[in-house]
């Protein structure tokens, strides 16, 4: 069953709950996160955490939790949901008060939904993805994960309508990530990934991934590249807490590789898998 939280409160997702003076609704104002549960238990939970509170602190907006303190409202979430494979979302926002573009002297407001996992369509795994390239419109510090996401929703709307599975952006002549996830090509054997820098989400599944890299004996360098560096590579993928990894066979209409999922790619979701 799904279930939604609200600051201490036990709600139903769809219930009209939020003031319209909540200001997540009116400016954007705060972060969130989107973690996996996978046998009734959150993956990479730690991880999680960590971004969260650093998003939060970057945005100077206290929280009032400790990590162990959201941990507990999520295990006891997932619990009453009595889901085992689901999604966990949290939002926290500068709370509610009248509108006003300066920091309002209230607690923030915490919400959180665990639903049913929202599968993908697993052909896309198996023939592997289009991409379409975009400019990449975003603001610089886009390590945040805020609820800004205007700039991805259009890029991936774009990317959607021209019949791609996802936007990968282009920010100055270098590919920073994916509306909604990381990317990765394999070059000569080599795994190569932007590098966490403002530009790009420090995604969990990407740690993840360059962890399983390392572990498979796979070289690594995380480094910048340009749009030709997809076109030209062996392999690519796309890596989010939803997707888990995604292979990647064209972009802009050119195929990649061999056109079909990359044998690194597979190895590494194969891994993944097993992880999980
Ligand atoms: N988004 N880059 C961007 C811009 C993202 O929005 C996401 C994830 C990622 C991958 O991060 P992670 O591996 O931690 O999921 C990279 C999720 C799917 C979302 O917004 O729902």
């Amino acid at each position: 069953m799904s279930i939604g939280y609200l600051n201490g409160k036990i709600i139903n997702p769809g219930d009209p709950v939020l003031p319209i003076d909540e200001r997540g609704h009116q400016f954007g104002d705060g972060v969130y996160e989107y973690i996996r549960v996978y046998g009734g238990r959150a993956f990479m939970m730690k991880e999680h955490m960590e971004r969260f509170f650093k998003s939060a602190e970057a945005i100077k907006l206290n929280l009032s939790h400790t990590p162990e303190e959201i941990q507990a409202i999520v295990d006891d979430l997932i619990e009453r949901s009595g889901l085992s494979d689901c999604d966990v979302y949290m939002q926290a926002t500068r709370g509610i008060a009248p509108r006003n573009h300066l920091f309002p002297n209230v607690p923030a407001s915490i919400s959180m939904t665990v639903k049913p996992f929202r599968a993908m369509d697993e052909t896309l795994r198996e023939q592997g993805a289009k991409v379409k390239l975009l400019p990449d419109e975003r603001w610089q510090n886009c390590w945040i994960k805020t609820l800004n996401l205007l700039p991805n929703l259009l890029a991936k709307q774009e990317a959607f309508e021209a019949g791609a599975f996802e936007a990968v952006l282009v920010r100055d002549g270098i590919v920073t990530e994916g509306s909604s996830s990381n990317i990765f090509l394999v070059k000569d054997g080599t795994l190569v990934t932007p590098p966490a820098t403002k530009h790009i989400l420090h995604g969990i599944t990407r740690i993840a991934v360059l962890d399983i890299a390392a572990e498979l004996g796979i070289s690594v360098e995380e480094k910048e590249f340009a749009p030709e560096a997809v076109f030209e590579a062996e392999e690519v993928f796309l890596t989010s807490t939803g997707i888990e990894i995604v292979p990647v066979t064209s972009a802009d209409d050119q195929v990649i590789g061999s056109g079909k999922p990359g044998a690194v790619t597979k190895k590494i979701y194969e891994a993944f898998m097993k992880r999980v």
